[in-house]
């Protein structure tokens, strides 16, 4: 926990798209097409309350199972997305990283927009904006265990020098604090595969809003209720 009783690190699983847009009698992509003011006003609100890492959950490993349409058009949005906000995060003193894997299906001028929008924003300390594209928690502890597997096999870690600490510097964003608040909206109550070991003991609060009907005023309700939490870490 940062300063002030904040949250060091919230996590947001922005879920209920297509049904909001569902709702409406319009097509799901229209839902996500929504969720983009949802997303930069939850940002505004986080840079207002001060809070250090945000990490959004955009795309899962799982998701490449929803219709090629939907998928595809989820592509081009996101490369959208980041094209119409670049600038608007730079200002805004926003560092913003993707974790997730990057190659195949991912496509590569997607992935070279995030590089980008990497890069020029690398040097912000304001508020890290983190965003998980083809991103699974499973597939993260898979990569992390690949990179001991090889430290080993190259006899730079011994295995019984394999501790929590050697797993966990080999997370995607290993600087990035354990996640302290995890927030999902529109009435799920699971984890869907995000941050499995960063949010091994966040306090969890679910927001019973579609994702476009999100904004900065339900972030502060979900950080005032995490305030009110007790947390104790398996002591007493
Ligand atoms: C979240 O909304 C966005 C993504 C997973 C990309 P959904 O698209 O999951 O919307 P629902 O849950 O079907 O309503
Ligand atoms: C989790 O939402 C993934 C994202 C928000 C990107 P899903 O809608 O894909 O999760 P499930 O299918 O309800 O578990
Ligand atoms: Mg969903």
């Amino acid at each position: 926990m940062s300063a002030a009783g904040l949250p060091a690190h919230v996590g947001i699983i922005m879920d209920g798209n297509g049904r909001w847009a569902g709702e409406r009698g319009l097509p799901r992509n229209a839902g996500h097409e929504a969720g983009e003011r949802a997303l930069f006003d939850t940002v505004e609100g986080a840079l207002e309350l001060g809070l250090g890492y945000l990490t959004v959950y955009a795309f899962s490993t799982e998701n490449w199972r929803r219709p090629p349409g939907e998928v595809r058009f989820l592509m081009n949005f996101n490369r959208d997305l980041l094209l119409r906000r670049a600038d608007d995060l730079d200002e805004r003193r926003v560092r913003v990283r993707f974790i997730g894997r990057r190659g195949r299906p991912v496509p590569r001028r997607l992935v070279r927009m995030m590089e980008s929008t990497e890069r020029r924003t690398a040097h912000h300390r304001r508020l890290t904006l983190q965003v998980a594209f083809n991103y699974g928690g499973r597939s993260e502890l898979v990569d992390a265990a690949r990179k001991v597997a090889q430290d080993v096999a190259e006899g730079r870690l011994r295995p019984e020098r394999v501790t929590e600490a050697s797993l966990r510097s080999r997370l995607y964003e290993p600087d990035a604090p354990d996640v302290d608040l995890l927030v999902r909206t529109s009435g799920e109550r699971r984890l869907s595969n995000f941050l499995l070991w960063e949010a091994a003991y966040a306090e969890l609060v679910f927001a019973d809003v579609r994702w476009p009907d999100f904004d900065r005023t339900h972030l502060l309700a979900a950080v005032q209720e995490y305030r009110r939490r007790s947390r104790r870490f398996g002591t007493v």
